[in-house]
């Protein structure tokens, strides 16, 4: 992501699992045996002096917005996959990029950064700054932290995209629980040069070498130049697909312990220069040490909720995790392209009726003369209105509607009664003007 006081990263910042705190422990400060593990997706793990998960980052695990339909993370992801599908695809016109989206957010401490080449005194290790299961595991701080195992396992190209904890300050762009999307693509020198003419005494490595500004030491400038080529236009039109071809944006280079030369993205949007991801050119140690050393390889990562924010003006990080129908059901598209613009929920709670009738034979309806009727009846204090069940009777073949009504204010707390009283008021109507036979 694309936050972060340092950068450690420099600089950027489905099913429901069992989760489970052994006992009645207060993981800080265990003492007892019974209170010696932590049982997390099933597994148990041993505590230590360095646990410092709290049963409020537990309560996240297993949430996944970024697969939850309909939700605004699930709508950028599928976003941004559609969009490395329609980029990059083979002869046969199948997708070359694979992807991992539900992979546990639980990793060893190497893999988040030992993997990466992190060295061991980087500030972003610090138990300030990241949540331990034990000096051994913990949840991983960005999805960048798969990338070893997966080129082990002979992947070339895939986006890896899930939930990543950082300890933080909360405020309205930082919660300590976020998503991000993280890419890889490797290429053989045949990859590499196979637009250039004559390329046939051009190589990816070259032995003697320095590092620079420019390049690692053992990669050829013209094997980077061509990979910088490709990430950077790769990156520019993921930006126009979601911003829009219109965009404004810049390089800055950056520093990242897996990568160099490393850059960040930032776009114009709203006024304002937003940083929207990091990436670069992987460390080739990086390759060798998973069994990858022929290639040359190119990464980013990027955090979702930032894009969302800016996307579909949503002011506040914690609204992504609202459960409240008035937020998610403005995302209820089936279309992850759909433009929408995020309307501010009241923060009084919800009061939710139903209401069944019969409706009348002979005379027609229409669920829009329904919801206008409701509209009339209840003002402002309606909030939405939703079909929720239709229902014929086998016998008499009458037709029946549910629905629910969701009653709230912007400015206050509704009583009881006021509801009650409105919605009596809506059933009485309804039947006076629309004939229906409130069940
Ligand atoms: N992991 C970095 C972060 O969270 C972002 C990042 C930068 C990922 C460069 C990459 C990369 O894969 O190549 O701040």
């Amino acid at each position: 992501m694309i936050r972060q006081r340092y950068k450690m990263f420099v600089n950027i910042g489905h099913s429901s699992p069992k989760v489970l705190l052994c006992r009645t422990i207060s993981i800080a400060t265990q003492t007892t045996k019974s209170s010696n593990e932590v049982t997390l997706f099933n597994q148990r793990y041993p505590i230590d002096e360095w646990t410092n998960i709290s049963e409020n980052i537990i309560s996240k695990l297993g949430r996944n917005l970024h697969v939850a339909q309909y939700h605004p993370l699930s709508h950028i992801r599928k976003r941004i996959v559609n969009y490395f599908y329609a980029e990059f695809h083979n002869r046969n016109g199948n997708p070359v990029f694979s992807v991992y989206d539900n992979i546990s957010p639980i990793v060893t401490v190497a893999q988040n950064f030992d993997s990466l080449l992190v060295p061991k005194t980087h500030p972003s290790r610090q138990k300030s700054d990241c949540y331990y299961i034990n000096k051994d595991t913990m949840l991983r701080a960005h999805t960048t932290a798969h990338q070893t195992e997966l080129i082990s396992m002979g992947l070339n190209n895939f986006l890896v995209i899930g939930d990543v904890y950082r300890k933080d300050e909360i405020d309205s762009t930082h919660y300590p629980v976020f998503h991000q999307v993280d890419a890889v693509r490797l290429c053989t020198a045949e990859e590499v040069f196979q637009n250039v003419n004559n390329s046939d005494s051009l190589k990816l490595f070259e032995h003697r070498s320095l590092e620079t500004n420019e390049k690692q030491a053992c990669h050829t400038l013209e094997s980077v130049k061509v990979m910088e080529h490709e990430l950077k236009n790769t990156l520019i039109n993921l930006a126009k697909s979601l911003f829009g071809p219109e965009i404004k944006y810049r390089w800055v280079e950056q520093y990242f312990p897996f990568t160099h030369p490393s850059w960040e993205l930032e776009v114009y949007y709203n006024d304002k220069w937003l940083e929207i991801l990091g990436c670069g050119i992987m460390r080739q140690e990086i390759l060798e040490k998973s069994g990858a050393s022929e290639r040359i390889g190119w990464a980013f990562g990027l955090g979702l909720e930032r894009l969302a924010m800016y996307l579909y003006d949503i002011p506040n990080i914690k609204l992504f995790w609202s459960t409240d129908t008035g937020f998610l059901n403005q995302f209820k598209v089936d279309d992850p392209n759909t433009a929408i613009k995020y309307k501010q929920v009241s923060i009084y709670p919800q009061c939710i009726n139903d209401i069944s009738f019969w409706l009348p034979e002979g005379t027609p309806y229409s669920s829009n003369d329904f919801y206008d009727l409701v509209r009339e009846v209840g003002g402002d204090r309606v909030e939405q209105i939703i079909l929720k069940d239709v229902f014929r009777h086998p016998e008499t073949k009458k037709l029946s509607h549910c629905y629910t009504i969701v009653y709230r204010h912007m400015e206050r707390t509704l009583s009881k009664r006021e509801v009650s009283n409105i919605h009596e008021k809506v059933k009485k109507v309804a039947a006076e003007k629309l004939h229906v036979t409130i069940r």
